[in-house]
């Protein structure tokens, strides 16, 4: 659809979460709930705009680094969170006056930030459905319909809906209004209703236009509910419908901690499926956390427990046991990762074999055939083919060629409490154990260092160099 635009609604303050980051910067396997929506209104539109408003600061940030600088012409400041109402009105007022022209016939696609399970697919469904309506939603069935807006039909009858089994046939007919769940008990204190609004509304622009100045704060919140905007297009002949979602799970709401949690599960179980009928070997599965933004080739083998976040691929063949934190890394074939590693914004050829106990920091680049071993520290270094680190070592800001052995315990010296500083470290280096390395320094092609070295000028190729003192060995005095 190219006349759509997405809006998602990230203003709220989110105080049932009792936390203090954004409700909409809360994370369910690793990720963003703004980033789980936004992944799924990608792949249906590239028009996507934001409100942010309770700690907006924060949200634009992880707005702009997340979903790209441009991204941040498209957030509209809500200053004041006086509800869902009050929110889609600010956005569609900055839209009116914004220099990017509101899409001709145009569609809005309005979703709550925490709604985080929503799929493309749900979404693509909705859209399809809601062709020729002016104002739709997607609606739930809950045999616990809890703090959701209630969706009440035209044939509703109060009186008879005392039974929970009854609801099926007293709420019957065309859409005619949704009410919060306080204002549906204090108006109908014997009643329920389980057909529930999910807060994913598509909305013609001009009905909007029209009616979003016409919602009251008059309800049990004093805010100005999105919501009422259903019974108001029912009232002047829009015409209006709901549909239920397909999968019970797509669009549950998070409020809470209990409900983050249960959303988180649901998450996993989905993700975890998604891989094992891919052919990826899932041991533990209850144990194993993937993100919805991994890649994961069929025949790779993982260990529970581990976490697997951000944009992470994994390559065929590839084994990673137990224990393990992966973020953002991109992982080549056949590669061993051991237990208890930590690996982020890094990258790894084939065939390399790392930890376990591991650590590789940001911006490290191995390539193939690389042995990283246990208690190593690597940050911001590309290491050359076939080169091992295999014991104790810190790693930092270094080009390091290719077949070079680095001995237990060596250390580059990258920080002068000012500024870094790099190592260079050339092909076939043989670095014997326990050596510093203080940077700026290089080391040459095939050259040898002394166990026990510390290297502060620069070793020239096929030389051997060592700083060592002789040793002594005198009367012990008594
Ligand atoms: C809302 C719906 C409810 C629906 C439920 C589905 C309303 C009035 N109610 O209730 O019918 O069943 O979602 O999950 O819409 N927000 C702003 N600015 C504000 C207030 C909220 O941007 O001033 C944003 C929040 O960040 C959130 C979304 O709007 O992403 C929904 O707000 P929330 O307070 O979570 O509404 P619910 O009580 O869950
Ligand atoms: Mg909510």
């Amino acid at each position: 659809m190219s006349n759509l635009r997405a809006l998602i609604l990230a203003g709220g303050g989110g105080t049932r979460m009792k936390s203090k980051k954004p409700k909409a910067l809360q994370t369910l396997l690793g990720t963003s709930m703004l980033s789980h929506v936004y992944r799924a209104c990608k792949q249906i539109t590239e028009d996507i705009w934001f409100l942010t408003g309770s700690q907006s600061e924060q949200v634009q940030n992880h707005i702009k680094k997340n979903m790209g600088e441009n991204s941040l012409e498209k957030c509209v400041f809500q200053a004041e969170q006086l509800g869902t109402g009050h929110a889609v009105l600010t956005a569609v007022e900055a839209m009116q006056k914004h220099a990017l022209p509101i899409p001709k016939e145009g569609k809005l696609l309005i979703i709550n930030t925490d709604t985080p399970l929503i799929t493309a697919e749900e979404l693509e469904v909705f859209i399809q459905n809601s062709q020729n309506l002016d104002l739709s939603f997607i609606s739930l069935n809950l045999d616990e319909p809890g703090s959701y807006g209630r969706v009440m039909r035209s044939n509703f009858n109060e009186n008879t809906l005392q039974i929970p089994s009854q609801e099926a046939s007293v709420n019957t007919g065309s859409v005619a209004c949704i009410i919060e769940a306080k204002d549906f008990y204090k108006k109908y204190p014997l009643c329920e209703i389980y057909e529930i609004n999910t807060g994913i509304y598509l909305i013609d622009f001009s009905l909007l236009q029209d009616l979003l100045p016409k919602i009251n704060n008059k309800n049990a919140n004093s805010e100005y509910y999105l919501t009422d905007i259903v019974e108001l297009a029912h009232k002047n002949n829009y015409k209006v419908d709901a549909f239920p979602a397909s999968s019970e799970t797509s669009t549950l709401g998070v409020n809470s901690p209990a409900e983050l949690i249960e959303a988180e599960k649901y998450m996993q179980k989905r993700e975890n499926e998604k891989h094992i009928n891919n052919g990826v070997l899932l041991h533990y599965a209850e144990s194993v956390n993937i993100s919805p933004d991994a890649q994961i080739e069929e025949g790779v083998e993982i260990f529970g427990p581990c976490e697997i976040y951000g944009h992470c691929s994994i390559a065929t063949g590839t084994v990673i046991e137990s224990h393990c934190v992966l973020k953002n890394a991109k992982i080549g074939k056949d590669v061993a990762i051991h237990s208890f590693s930590h690996i982020e914004d890094s990258i790894l050829g084939n065939n390399t074999n790392i930890g376990p106990y591991a650590r590789l920091r940001p911006q490290t680049n191995l390539s193939d055939n690389v042995k990283i071993g246990n208690f190593v520290e690597i940050k911001k270094s590309n290491i050359g083919e076939g080169s091992k680190v295999n014991h104790l070592s810190y790693i930092g800001d270094s080009e390091m060629g290719s077949g070079v052995n680095v001995g237990a315990g060596c250390i580059t010296c990258n920080y002068d409490g000012q500024k870094k500083h790099t190592t260079t470290i050339k092909d076939g280096a043989f670095l014997g154990s326990n050596c510093a390395f203080v940077a700026p320094v290089s080391i040459g092609e095939n050259a040898l260092i002394g166990a026990g070295s510390v290297i502060t000028k620069n070793v020239e190729n096929n030389k051997l160099a060592y700083t060592r003192s002789p040793q002594k060995s005198l009367e012990k005095q008594k």
